[in-house]
This record gives C-alpha cells, structure tokens and sequence, in this order.
C-alpha cells in the first residue's frame, strides 16, 4: 500500500483508527519505513498481533539476533553511556528474560500493590479536592500526570524535590523518534543515568523499604543482577510507570467526554468500573505499538512472510479495534463482554505493572466523574492536540471545566475511599 503517513506524528495519534482500518483490510502485513528512518513491519490484524506477542520466532534482543550489519541497519544509533537503556527485560529474551521478570516479581509484588491502595486513594481525593475548589484545570497536568508520577516515584523511593526534574527527562526518554531527537536529548539522558547511579550507590549504603533498595538487594544477594540489569530495571519502571498510566486517565476522561451517555453511567453505575476500565484501556490503547521485535528465522502471518532479521512492531491501537474481534469497536460499551484487549501486551513481556495501572484507574475514573459535577472539555474539542511518539498515544493538554465547590462542602460520604471504589 502506498502514501503510509508517519505513524508517530501528531497528526495520526489525533485519529488513527482510519488508517489502522485501512491497512486491516488491504496490508495487513507491511513493510514500511518508521520515523527513526529505519525500515520496519507493521501488523495490524488482531489475529497476527496477538500471534506475534507470543511466538518465540519474534525476540527482543537485537544483540541476540542481528548480525552487526543488520543492526545497523535497523537499531537506531544510541551513545555506550545508554546501553541500560537497551538491557532491560523489555530488549531480553529467556532465560535472561526469565531471570530479571522473577527477581523484580520478587519485590513488586501483587502485596506491595495492593499496599498502595490507600495511599492513591488519598493522593485521588487531594488532587481532585483541590481543582474543586477551582472550578477548571488541565485535567492531564494536574490530575492524571501527579498521580502515576507521585506512586512511581514513591515507590521507588526518589525524594519529592526530585520529581521535576525527573519528569523532564522521562518526557525526553519517551520521545525518542528520530535521531536528532537522541542528540538532543543526550545532555538530559546523561544527567538521568548519572542521578540513578547515585540513588543506587546511597541504596547500598543507606538500605530503606522502597523498590531500588529491595532490587540493591537482590543484586548484592544473589549476584543474579549486575549493576547495569539493575539500572535498565529502574529505569524501565521510571519510564513505564510515567507516561502510560497518565495517557489512560486523560484520553481515558477525554473518551468519556466525547460521549456523555457512558460518562453518565459511570457515574450512576459506579459498580461497572472493573469493566469500564478494561474498555477504557481497549478504546485508548495508551501503548498504542508494542515495542519491537526482530524475527529469527522466516515468519508467515496468514499469507504474508515476514523475512529472518527483521524488525517488526505489533500495533495494538489497531487490534484492540479490529471489527473481526470487537463488535463496533468504534463505540465505547462500559459493559463489554467479553474484552479480550491487548493494551498491555501478551506472552512474557506481558505488563508487569498492569495490576497497579488498574488500581489507579480504578480509583481516579470515579473520582474524576462522580466529584467534579458537570465536567465539560474548556476549548473545542478540535482544538486538542496529540503528542508526536514513537509508541505511545496521548494529548498534549485536556483543559476541563466543572463546577467549582470549596472542599469543605464536598460531604465526606461523597469523596472517594478505599473501599468504596472496589465493587
Ligand atoms: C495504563 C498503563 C499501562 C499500559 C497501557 C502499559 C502497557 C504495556 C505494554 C503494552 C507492555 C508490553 C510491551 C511489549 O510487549 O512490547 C508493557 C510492558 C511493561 N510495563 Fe506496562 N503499561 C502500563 C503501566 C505500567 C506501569 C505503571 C508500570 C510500572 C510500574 C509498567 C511496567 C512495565 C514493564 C516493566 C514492562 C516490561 C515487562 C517485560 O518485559 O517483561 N507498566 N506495558
């Protein structure tokens, strides 16, 4: 198929599913050259993506697969001081892929998550009491942003004074698309890696309860984690702990605007959350391509035949929208049944923070409907952006009004508590 636009510009994320349709139907196996100049596939069928996540012929690690040749060819450049970027168990396969999975599941635990349900609960309630009292916010900048970034970064144990700047730099992490974008953000990558050395270095002093001391451990334990796994583990959970989370909840509410009639029963159904959030994520798709792949030997989807050593992205905005799977995937149904979606992955690299996304959704969605009355979008709907990436979808902004309330008349009854929002 010919004219293939970038798909990581800003112009497809505002509507991608037209393209997606279109290449479902007529190349659903493509080959296609991506925005770090460099050629790839592209899957599109529900049928080949869900197949791909799981076939052990598709590996991660270029290192593994590639001659030197091909991948320099198809990886983009990337400077030796950021090879913990490439050494996380998202670029592994087994065993090594087995080893970091088990050790991390060690110390993030479904326990240690479900431990966090207070804490969002009442990190929710501030952040939305105080935009109550103010009646219109950017609802991505100070509601959906501050939650996953605070409970990450708490999680990790990295000081309140620092979560700034590492918001910045995670944003330039996650907006790697082309080389030139590597070389600009080079000064910010380094002073990242340089400040996670340091925060492990004092970890191994100091100890402590939180994720990198608990990982510090395992290192100086078992020795079943060298220093540079360890880093490419942290920093793996910075990155997918920041921006994907805050994508559901803004493109999320953003979805529920567009359509009042589902944002309404929300609102009076409270018990459909479980259900609302599943579709929420299917909708949105906030990882809308997996990350890549690199086929190890001649792989066949359907009719099509992918050649060995080439590198391969699974779209999964395009599956979770595929009409052979979901009946009007278009239509946002709160009660879908079933929703097979693939919003986090499948196989091994399923997402390992899937269960606390959930968690945060499902406490912030509810908040978001039930305690900002009268929630409306403040600018035309046309007027909303989509960030330019490689592989997520978001909104550069979501400026909402409601009405506002001091938050000493929000009846105690109405706010959100731990287990009032869990059905
Ligand atoms: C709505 C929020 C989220 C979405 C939609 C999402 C989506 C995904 C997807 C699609 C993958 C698989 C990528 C692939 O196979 O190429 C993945 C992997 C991963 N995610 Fe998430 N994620 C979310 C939140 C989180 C959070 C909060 C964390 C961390 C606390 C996290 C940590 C990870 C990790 C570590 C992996 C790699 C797992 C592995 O390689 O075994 N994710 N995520």
């Amino acid at each position: 198929m010919n004219n293939i636009p970038d798909i990581s510009s800003a112009q497809h994320k505002a509507n991608p599913h037209p393209l997606y349709a279109r290449l479902r139907a007529e190349a659903p196996v493509v080959r296609i050259v991506y925005s770090d100049r460099k050629p790839a596939w592209l899957l599109t069928r529900y049928a080949d993506v869900a197949a791909a996540l799981k076939d052990p012929r598709l590996g991660k690690d270029p290192f593994r697969v590639l001659s030197a040749k091909e991948r320099a060819e198809q990886t983009p450049w990337m400077p030796s001081f950021l090879r913990p970027l490439t050494t996380g168990m998202l670029d592994r396969d087994p065993p090594d892929h087995t080893r970091l999975r088990a050790l991390v599941h060690q110390v993030f635990t479904p326990r240690r998550v479900e431990d966090l349900r207070g804490r969002i609960v009442t990190l929710t309630e501030r952040l939305v009491a105080r935009a109550r009292a103010r009646g219109a916010i950017d609802l991505l900048e100070e509601l959906a942003l501050p939650l996953p970034i605070t409970v990450i970064c708490e999680l990790l144990g990295i000081p309140e004074a620092d979560w700034p700047r590492f918001r910045a730099w995670t944003n330039r992490l996650v907006e790697l698309r082309t080389p030139l974008d590597m070389v600009r953000a080079l000064p910010s990558l380094y002073m990242m890696m340089r400040y996670l050395r340091a925060l492990v270095e004092k970890r191994r002093r100091t100890g402590g309860d939180d994720l990198v001391a608990a990982l510090v451990r395992a290192e100086e334990e078992g020795s079943r984690l060298n220093e540079e796994e360890l880093l490419a583990m942290i920093l793996l959970l910075v990155a997918a702990g920041h921006e994907t989370t805050v994508n559901l909840i803004a493109s999320g509410t953003l979805a529920l605007l567009d359509d009042p009639g589902s944002l309404d029963r929300l609102r009076r159904e409270p018990e459909l959350i479980k259900p609302a959030v599943e579709e929420l994520l299917r909708f949105t798709t906030p990882v809308d391509l997996a990350t890549e792949r690199y086929t190890t030997e001649d792989v066949a989807f359907g009719e099509h035949v992918i050649p060995r050593g080439q590198r391969v992205f699974p779209v999964l905005g395009s599956a979770n929208h595929d009409e052979q799977v979901f009946e009007s995937p278009e239509r946002l149904t709160l009660d879908r049944e079933p929703n097979r979606h693939l919003a986090f992955g499948s196989g091994v690299h399923y997402c390992l923070g899937a269960p606390l996304a959930r968690l945060e959704a499902q406490v912030a969605f509810p908040a978001i409907v039930r305690d900002l009355p009268g929630l409306r979008l403040a600018v035309p709907r046309a007027s909303l952006t989509w960030k330019p990436s490689s592989i997520l979808r978001g909104l550069t902004r979501l400026p909402v009004t409601f009405a506002a309330t001091p938050i000493y008349s929000v009846p105690r009854a109405a706010r959100p508590t731990a287990a009032g929002l869990h059905p």
